[in-house]
């Protein structure tokens, strides 16, 4: 089956879907207080969410990220998984992963490691148990650390992901590089995007630009860039004093749209080609009129391909002039 190229050339090999909606905590910059979670029968089923999968990857798709929400809270999410490590076996699959809150480790991460996952990456912006009950709204700090442990022990090499967030999290740079350094864990923080409802908090004042961030560690130590890329969006840097590598996920100050190689499912079963564009397409229709053939589901697929756009449309400038997009960050699963 020929590959999946968009408009600009780049092949489409990587394929991150939410399998839910829902959270166990409601991070500040991701959801609402008060979320309304979708019903159940608006939810592609785990028999759907495999076809739907095993199609992109009949369609050259290498790279299998599952998000949410919170993926692990998801009913029966290991039966997921556990079919879709026969595309490992089978070689059609390069990798299965997840990007998680870490709260359900303690239960997951020895099964997910069975299915064949090898590395997750874990959100987690604070070490302070009072600001993570803040940020998280009510999560439980303990509870995440327990899971990483869990994680690491079951042999899975983690990435921390951390929002740099003005005024919340700057006094942390230097705590948490040590600490992800000490647990052999790679680090990489993320500018906050300007998604979801945001009410009366103000995301432009959240916003700490990758830029100072780096500046901030090169008082301490000499930073390298390094050019190395492992197709996601980070770009990476070295502390030459302890050799730790540090990744910058800059969609703000340095987009990297030019080189991009996915496509999103929400839990609806709608594509989303681009992360911070509206355009979507709906899969599910396709997915549930002809249960027992694909081809107008690789229709479906190619067309909503065919409309992926150059880039992103992300600008705080705007913010404003109300450009800020509506949709939550939890939507689309990052
Ligand atoms: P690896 O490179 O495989 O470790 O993962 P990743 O960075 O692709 O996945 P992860 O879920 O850790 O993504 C981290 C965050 O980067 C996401 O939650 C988004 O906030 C951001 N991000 C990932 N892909 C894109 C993208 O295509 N566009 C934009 N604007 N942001 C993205
Ligand atoms: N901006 C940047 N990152 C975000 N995430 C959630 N909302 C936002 C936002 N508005 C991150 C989470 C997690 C990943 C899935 O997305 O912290 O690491
Ligand atoms: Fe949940 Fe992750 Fe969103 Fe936080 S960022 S509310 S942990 S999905």
């Amino acid at each position: 089956m020929s590959q999946l190229i968009d408009p600009f050339q780049r092949a489409i090999t990587y394929l991150r879907v939410s399998v839910t909606d829902r959270c166990d905590f409601r991070c500040v910059y991701c959801m609402s207080e008060n979320m309304t979670f979708l019903p159940k029968k608006e939810l592609l089923t785990l028999e759907e969410l495999d076809r739907l999968c095993s199609a992109f990857i009949g369609m050259g798709v290498k790279k299998l990220r599952i998000t949410g929400g919170e993926p692990l809270v998801r009913k029966g999410i290991m039966t997921f998984f556990e079919g879709m490590s026969r595309h490992l076996d089978s070689g059609a699959l390069s990798e299965l992963t997840l990007t998680t809150n870490g709260s359900q480790l303690a239960k997951f991460a020895r099964p997910l490691a069975d299915a064949g996952v090898r590395r997750i990456n874990i959100s987690l912006d604070t070490l302070d148990e009072a600001k993570f009950a803040e940020i998280t709204r009510w999560g439980r700090l303990a509870q995440v650390l327990d899971g990483i442990e869990a994680a690491q022990a079951a042999g899975l090499r983690v990435k921390i992901n951390t929002v740099a967030l003005k005024g919340f999290n700057e006094d942390e740079l230097f705590t948490l590089a040590d600490w992800c350094a000490r647990k052999d864990m790679d680090l990489t923080f993320i500018e906050v995007m300007p998604m979801g409802d945001i009410g009366n908090e103000n995301r432009l004042g959240q916003y700490w630009s990758l830029k100072d961030l780096r500046a901030r560690l090169a008082e301490r130590f000499t930073v390298t860039d390094l050019a190395e890329r492992t197709g996601g969006p980070a770009r990476y840097v070295r502390l030459e004093e302890t050799g730790q590598k540090i990744g910058f996920i800059t969609p703000l100050t340095h987009n990297f749209c030019e080189s991009c190689n996915r496509v999103r499912i929400t839990c609806t079963g709608e594509i989303y080609t681009c992360l911070g564009q509206e355009g979507k397409s709906d899969l599910r229709a396709p997915l549930r009129r002809h249960p027992e053939d694909d081809a107008p589901l690789q229709d479906a697929i190619r067309a909503a391909i065919g409309l992926k756009p150059r880039g992103h449309d992300f600008d705080y400038s705007r913010q404003e002039l109300g450009g800020q997009m509506s949709r939550h960050m939890s939507h689309t699963g990052g």
